[in-house]
């Protein structure tokens, strides 16, 4: 569920979590029904942002601003997934992460993290990811359409993230809200991004296996990466015991309670 957005958003959508207005449709639809989707996309009203269902790191994921680039951007969003997500763009926007660790029965959350952006209609692309943000890093499948592109700032972030005690509450009790609803174990990252305007604050998505297993937020809370490592092993172990515990197979004859005759006499 974690790895495709769509599943995802309809279990959150479905548990009153918030998330910024979106729709999502399959990638053929656009050749038949061209006009239906553009009216969708017209009630978020631009700019939108566009990912495919499945990818990762912002592959695929471009932020359109008019018809024209809609159509444009879904082309390059289908190359890498048959289910396309058309999302309202959130900004002013600050992205704010929080990591989640243990089960659904006893997890909780770390301390937050506010991830720097230069300009709001900037995406964090899979160069500011992985690849240092450096100009000579050309990736394809990311872009951001009017935007400028080159030179984007590198991840700055701020840990913890500097908003009121309410709000990290707040954010911490959705984190692991999400997290239970998803069924996720382990350590998890659940992105948030919140409208600088309105202070409203919007699930951004899960990453259940995050950069750097996320041990930066939780050594500000007092936890090594060598407890982070016990504690993730004992997860496991805990939840294969529970696993074990469960009954998987039904043992039963269905075939042993089966009578010819009146099975032949119920048809007639
Ligand atoms: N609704 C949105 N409004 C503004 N920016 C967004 C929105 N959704 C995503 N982004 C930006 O795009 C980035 C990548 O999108 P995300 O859904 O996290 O995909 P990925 O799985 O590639 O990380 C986010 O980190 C954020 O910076
Ligand atoms: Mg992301």
């Amino acid at each position: 569920v974690g790895q495709d957005k769509v599943l995802m958003k309809h279990i959150l959508a479905d548990n009153d979590i918030p998330m910024a207005n979106w729709f999502w449709v399959y990638a053929n639809e656009i050749d038949d029904h061209k006009d239906e989707v553009l009216a969708r996309v017209h009630k978020l009203i631009y700019p939108v942002i566009l990912k495919p269902a499945r990818t990762g790191s912002s592959v695929g994921i471009a932020i359109a601003h008019s018809d024209e680039e809609y159509l444009e951007c879904f082309e390059d969003a289908r190359q890498y997934d048959e289910k396309v997500i058309t999302e309202k763009v959130v900004k002013p926007m600050v992205e704010i992460n929080c990591s989640v660790l243990g089960d659904a029965y006893n997890c909780e959350p770390s301390v937050l993290e506010q991830v720097g952006h230069q300009s709001s209609d900037e995406l964090l692309t899979f160069q500011d990811k992985y690849q240092g943000g450096g100009k000579g890093a050309k990736t394809k499948g990311v872009k951001s359409s009017g935007s400028k592109g080159a030179g984007m700032a590198s991840t700055a972030r701020i840990v913890p993230a500097p908003i009121s005690d309410e709000q990290t509450k707040m954010i911490q009790d959705l984190a692991v809200k999400t997290f239970r609803t998803l069924g996720a174990s382990g350590v998890c990252r659940i992105d948030f991004m919140m409208d600088q305007e309105t202070k409203r604050v919007y699930v951004n998505e899960i990453n259940t296996i995050p950069g750097s297993l996320a041990f930066y937020l939780w050594t500000e809370k007092g936890v090594s990466f060598t407890e982070l490592m016990d504690r993730l092993i004992n997860i496991a172990l805990e939840r294969e015991r529970r696993r074990s515990r469960m009954t998987f197979s039904y043992d039963t004859n269905l075939l042993s309670t089966y009578n010819e005759s009146s099975a032949k006499g119920s048809k007639r």
